[in-house]
């Protein structure tokens, strides 16, 4: 069907009061358009899921659900303004091409689709975060993706009300998690907690051009040909039918989807959306090659590893080798197409003799270094 069609189809259902996409619900209780949802069963041996409409959740919960579901209706630029979700000069919190849960598919309950079950207790011993050289909590996580997923120029406080209700409802996601092993130090057992991996990236090399047809064949259907999908901004509807996947309210060059290698395997995982799986690892990475080479705002990329870490490397050399950002180390042999497109491998071996190098020559300098390598 044309849009053309679709547009005169939707005029004449809203004429008789039917919409043409209905806000149907799934079982976990999340209404929206198109939706990535969990396979409830198949993981009912560690996960119970439950409804976010059970009276049972308490409102801080559903605020934070509120937030990170209809990002657009609550935190968007044309949200009705309140102190709650604006800066004192009159800014919105967030974009509105894109909700967290664009991403963070059905709210953080999707098995490599950036869930947020393992985020409490992954977070309480607040991890050191290379890219920005500190370490961080669960907070923090949100206001590093506030500025580098969504490309949002200001975050709010830690303490702010917005970021407390996320984190309420980022608990009771966690709170879904049944399997007693997989819970506080048992964390990283839980599946799917991180994003999926193409086998063999590695020694792969991504073809934007070939990626240039996929994209059109499989998913400007939905992405380009729905306005948003670009990044333009809808402004009547509560949250995005199809999220933005370039452009100026788009996951910015600091985000882990500028990457090829994490963006191809999180495509071929979920798209094209109701076909997943459909793509061959080459295909997916391709396209994922594409649309890293669209626009993509900067956000905190530029600031990305461009500090010395306590065993005096340079953080230039840890990089995961697909990350085209932030600091490069003086003298390193790879231009910016090889480092977004691959192939990997030499990048790697290249930064890890490097690596070695320097720790050999600091020897007896500073004993008991922990030799940390890059897997990717
Ligand atoms: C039938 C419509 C449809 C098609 C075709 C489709 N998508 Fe999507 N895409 C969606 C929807 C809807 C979502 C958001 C799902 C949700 O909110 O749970 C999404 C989300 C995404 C996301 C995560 C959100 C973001 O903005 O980063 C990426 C990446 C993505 N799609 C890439 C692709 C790629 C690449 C293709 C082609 C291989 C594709 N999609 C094909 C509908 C589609
Ligand atoms: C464009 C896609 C995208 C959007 C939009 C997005 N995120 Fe993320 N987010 C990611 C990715 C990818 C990761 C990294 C996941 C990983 O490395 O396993 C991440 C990581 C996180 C984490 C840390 C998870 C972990 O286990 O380390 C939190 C918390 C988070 N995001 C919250 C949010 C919130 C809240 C919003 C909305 C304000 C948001 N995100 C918007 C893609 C997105």
């Amino acid at each position: 069907m044309s849009l053309k069609h679709y547009a005169v189809l939707a005029l004449f259902l809203c004429l008789l009061g039917i919409p043409l996409r209905g806000h149907a619900q799934d079982r976990l209780g999340f209404d929206g358009d198109d939706l990535v949802t969990p396979d409830c069963a198949a993981m009912s041996d560690w996960f119970e899921c439950r409804s976010i409409n059970d009276p049972s959740v308490n409102a801080s919960v559903r605020r934070g659900y509120e937030y990170i579901h209809h990002t657009t209706s609550t935190l968007g630029p044309d949200a009705p303004r309140n102190e709650t979700n604006t800066f004192e000069d009159g800014t919105a919190y967030a974009n509105a091409s894109i909700a967290c849960s664009s991403c963070h598919f059905t709210g953080g309950h999707v098995p490599f689709g950036t869930p947020f079950y393992q985020v409490p207790d992954k977070y309480a011993s607040k991890p050191y975060f290379r890219p920005l050289n500190y370490n961080r909590d669960a907070a923090d996580s949100i206001l590093d993706c506030f500025s580098n997923c969504m490309n949002n120029p200001r975050t709010p406080p830690k303490d702010d009300p917005v970021i407390q209700d996320m984190l309420a409802y980022i608990q009771w996601v966690a709170d879904g998690v049944t399997d007693p092993s997989m819970k506080g130090a048992g964390w990283p057992t839980l599946p799917g907690h991180g994003l999926p991996v193409i086998p063999g990236v590695a020694t792969m090399t991504a073809n934007p051009a070939a990626g240039a047809t996929i994209y059109a064949n499989e998913c400007a259907g939905c992405h380009s040909d729905d306005g948003p999908g670009q990044g333009e901004y809808r402004s009547d509807e509560s949250r995005p039918r199809v999220p933005a996947l370039w452009g100026v309210n788009s996951y910015t060059r600091g985000a882990a989807f500028y990457n090829n290698q994490n963006l191809g395997a999180f495509v071929r995982q979920f798209m094209p959306y109701g076909d997943p799986l459909t793509l061959s690892n080459q295909q997916a990475l391709d396209v994922a090659a594409f649309i890293n080479q669209q626009g993509h705002p900067d956000g905190l990329a530029d600031q990305m590893f461009c500090h010395i870490e306590a065993d005096n490397i340079p953080a230039s050399l840890r990089k995961p080798a697909a990350a085209n950002v932030g600091c490069t180390y003086p003298g390193e042999p790879f231009n910016s197409t090889q480092i977004m497109n691959g192939p990997w491998a030499p990048i790697t071996a290249w930064r890890n003799a490097e690596i070695a190098r320097l720790l050999n020559g600091m020897r007896g300098v500073n004993p008991g270094i922990n030799l940390l390598l890059n897997d990717n």
